[in-house]
């Protein structure tokens, strides 16, 4: 269901017809914040599927009503961590799939004049390592605070990380590629280019604002 281009190998673009149909009805300006939440969250569960296709698991024992067969559960305990406030949205999605995933909480705002992201909020589970974790912000623009919630994560233990975002612009993941080569992207897709105010074209905003109707 993705792909990966030459120019962005830390990333897989998703180019499914469904998510491209409602990616189209999130980026038209008239769509207001209650059909916005709702689609956010529909692209983020179509996009799991992938995002976890290498989740390690361990077979188990099943007695079925007919006999005892080998099944299979997720080996380690999954940990969904949003960036807030955009990352809200796509959680709640993730974990209408997987609702035995666990959630940290980064806090993060960018500053409009500078465009460095500065950490409001930190509350994650102690143990981090304890299973793949997925990084959520559907924004990915300079890359500012992708990178520093990367940077935090790995910090705090983490050691398998992916992140899974909406729209990226290309400056967004060459800045992940330079300080996270490791981390893997999975995007909705790849817009043209950011704007002077740092804004990704054509994008769809400000997420966070359209989500929560505070435009
Ligand atoms: C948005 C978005 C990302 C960030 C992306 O959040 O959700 O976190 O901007 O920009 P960057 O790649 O240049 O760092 P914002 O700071 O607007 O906060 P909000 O979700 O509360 O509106
Ligand atoms: N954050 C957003 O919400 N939108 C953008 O276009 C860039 C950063």
């Amino acid at each position: 269901m993705g792909t990966t281009r030459d120019e962005h190998p830390n990333a897989v673009i998703f180019e499914h017809p469904l998510i491209r149909h409602k990616l189209t009805w999130m980026r038209d300006e008239t769509t207001s914040y209650r059909p916005f939440r709702a689609l956010i969250s529909q692209i983020a569960g179509l996009m799991v599927y992938e995002v976890t296709r290498s989740f390690p698991v361990r077979e188990i024992e099943v007695k079925t009503p007919v006999e005892t067969t080998t099944g299979y559960r997720l080996a380690g305990r999954v940990t969904v961590v949003p960036v807030l406030r955009a990352g809200l949205g796509m959680a709640e999605g993730i974990l209408e799939v997987m609702p035995e995933a666990r959630v940290g909480h980064l806090g993060m705002a960018r500053n409009e004049e500078t465009l460095e992201p500065a950490l409001y909020l930190k509350k994650l589970p102690a143990d981090l390592n304890a299973g793949p974790v997925i990084l959520v912000d559907p924004m990915l623009a300079t890359g500012g605070s992708a990178s520093g919630a990367a940077t935090l994560l790995k910090a705090a233990g983490v050691n398998d990380l992916r992140m899974i975002c909406l729209v990226a612009a290309p400056e967004g993941l060459k800045r992940m590629q330079q300080d996270h080569p490791d981390l893997t992207i999975y995007a909705a897709c790849v817009d043209r280019q950011l704007d002077e105010r740092g804004y990704i074209c054509p994008g769809l905003g400000d997420a966070g604002d359209r989500m929560y109707g505070t435009v």
